[in-house]
């Protein structure tokens, strides 16, 4: 049991979902990208964090090009939860990323805003290409047409925590993806 077991109205997504989907996702990319002699894989703090470790670990198992990992941040200005697709950096690539493969491995698409602003900021750096992989997204939360080629699940539009998401800044450790339950947020 961890700490968290009890705050959780209902499980989403298993550990064993999220274990068979990213390798399911990594086949893909490694079949796609085969003769590519390299992929820099941006994740996008820190949701993202988990998918990052472990897609990355699966695209190499099964046999993708050798990949670099670069970690960026952004915060999307808004009113409380709703991004406004204002996004501010954080933190931005390390290196230059002229003429390589970028996925950017994303955690969940919502209205699209944040992940919109940055795909036109990573083809202002002249990536060669550049593709997205989203562990969720929420089909009707989606405000601009953003081009995922990669997705993991379609989930209902509802808060999720868990594998990376927070509320709060907690519970991005809890193994699965979940619901609270309502008096968490009255706490
Ligand atoms: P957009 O711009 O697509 O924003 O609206 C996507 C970002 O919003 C966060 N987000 C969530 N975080 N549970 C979370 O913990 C959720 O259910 C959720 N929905 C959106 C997340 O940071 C994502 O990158
Ligand atoms: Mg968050």
């Amino acid at each position: 049991m961890g700490w968290y077991d009890a705050d959780i109205d209902r499980v989403i997504i298993t550990e064993e979902e999220l274990r068979a989907k990213t390798a399911e996702l990594a086949k893909q990319v490694a079949a796609d990208y085969a003769s590519v002699d390299g992929l820099l894989l941006v994740c996008v703090l820190k949701g993202a964090v988990m998918f990052m470790a472990d897609f990355s670990r699966e695209l190499g198992k099964v046999g993708g090009p050798p990949a670099e990992l670069e970690f960026m941040a952004v915060s999307s200005y808004g009113q409380g939860t709703t991004s406004s697709g204002v996004v501010r950096i954080l933190k931005d690539l390390d290196r230059d990323i002229a003429g390589k493969h970028v996925i950017v491995v994303e955690d969940i698409v919502d209205s699209g805003l944040t992940l919109s602003w940055l795909l036109k900021y990573l083809e202002s750096r002249s990536a060669k290409s550049v593709d997205v992989v989203a562990l969720f997204r929420k089909p009707e939360a989606i405000k601009v047409p953003v081009p995922v080629k990669y997705v993991g699940f379609d989930i209902p539009t509802e808060f999720v925590v868990g594998y990376g998401l927070d509320y709060s800044e907690r519970y991005r450790e809890v193994p699965y993806v979940g619901i609270l339950k309502p008096e968490v947020y009255q706490r």
